[in-house]
């Protein structure tokens, strides 16, 4: 299969693009910013092309000719995570999450693709206390408390309302956190990220833990999700996808386990996110299995720290 990335120099996409790749897909490459620190992307077809630009993504249709398309892209800038970005900038991260989404839409349907995945979230959740339940499925009622959650929705929406119209698969998948190696940007999961190479070079670090657990998957499996759904045929509009729930202090202890040099202080903070824990059973019958448990996700996290650890340039820092 033909998969086409659009915003696939980020944190996902990169992971996505070389696990398709690895599976013998053909993979095409769409961001705004070049791959730069990323020497494996010449095996890609690659387009620099900005999704607000309705010619420059038009372009990459037209030579590219994908069978399946997954898009990634979402509004960042100064290194601040998607959220605050969007949170400081209603406007831009409408353009990037809703307009160019929308636009995706509308050229797989001129281009006779009948397939698109993309990442939604579950910031378009409430806070925790507004579900009767412990976890929350597929059906339960978004009330986003951020701007970042509010333009996943208008996406799920949209999806919906053109899938059938435009005769396209549309499948939005909702990870939950993601973390792993090549996080881009300074997010929420940063301090978590941060603990693995920190431990594995016996540098010391102070990490802020919030106090709660969180669900967390680990970036290969959102990859594992994504490419699943792209080949399977099913029109569930939204799907869930997370790997287990652990806190901040449970990852270091984690951590801590598997590297007893680590030198790691933790600073209680109250909680952060507050979001409720969700229901996977859908993805489960779709046959999305997450692999990456909280121990095989450090070890492997791990084993990309040192040679292969890519390190970013000072222009790629400052653009998500
Ligand atoms: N990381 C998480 O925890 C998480 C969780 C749930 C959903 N998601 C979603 O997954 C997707 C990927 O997230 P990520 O963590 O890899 O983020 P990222 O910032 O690393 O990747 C997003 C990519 O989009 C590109 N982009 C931004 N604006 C663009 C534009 N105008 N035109 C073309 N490309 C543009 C960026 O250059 C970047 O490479 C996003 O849609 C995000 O909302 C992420």
């Amino acid at each position: 299969m033909h998969i086409l990335i659009i915003g696939g120099n980020g944190f996902l996409g990169r992971d996505l693009a070389e696990g398709a790749a690895a599976l013998g897909h053909k993979v095409t490459v769409a961001d705004r910013r070049p791959p730069r620190s990323w020497p494996s992307a010449r095996r890609f077809g690659v387009h620099v092309a900005d999704v607000t630009r309705p010619e420059q993504l038009a372009t990459v249709f037209e030579a590219a000719r994908p069978d399946a398309v997954v898009y990634l892209a979402a509004y960042g800038t100064g290194g601040a995570g998607l959220l605050v970005s969007a949170q400081a900038d209603p406007e831009a991260a409408v353009g990037v999450n809703v307009g160019g989404l929308l636009r995706t839409m509308r050229l797989c349907r001129d281009h006779g693709v009948r397939k698109l995945v993309w990442t939604s979230s579950t910031t378009v959740f409430g806070q925790a206390g507004m579900y009767p339940g412990e976890t929350v499925d597929e059906s339960a009622l978004v009330g986003p408390a951020s701007v970042y959650g509010a333009t996943k929705v208008l996406g799920e929406q949209l999806s919906r309302s053109l899938a059938a119209e435009y005769g396209v698969q549309i499948n939005a998948l909702r990870p939950t956190m993601v973390w792993g190696p090549g996080v881009q940007y300074r997010g929420i999961q940063s301090g978590l990220c941060d603990l693995v190479p920190h431990a594995v070079r016996g540098e010391e670090i102070t990490v802020a833990a919030p106090a709660e657990e969180w669900d967390l998957i680990y970036v290969r499996d959102v990859s594992a999700a994504l490419l699943t759904l792209a080949e399977l045929d099913t029109a569930e509009p939204i799907v869930h996808v997370s790997g287990y729930r652990a806190s901040v202090a449970d990852v270091a202890e984690e951590v801590r386990g598997r590297f007893p040099a680590a030198r790691i202080h933790l600073r209680s903070e109250p909680a952060r996110l507050g979001i409720p824990f969700v229901d996977t059973t859908l993805a489960t019958k779709l046959g999305i299995r997450p692999r990456f448990d909280l121990a095989r996700s450090i070890d492997d996290y791990a084993a990309t720290v040192g040679g292969a650890e890519r390190v970013l340039e000072s222009d790629e820092c400052g653009d998500t």
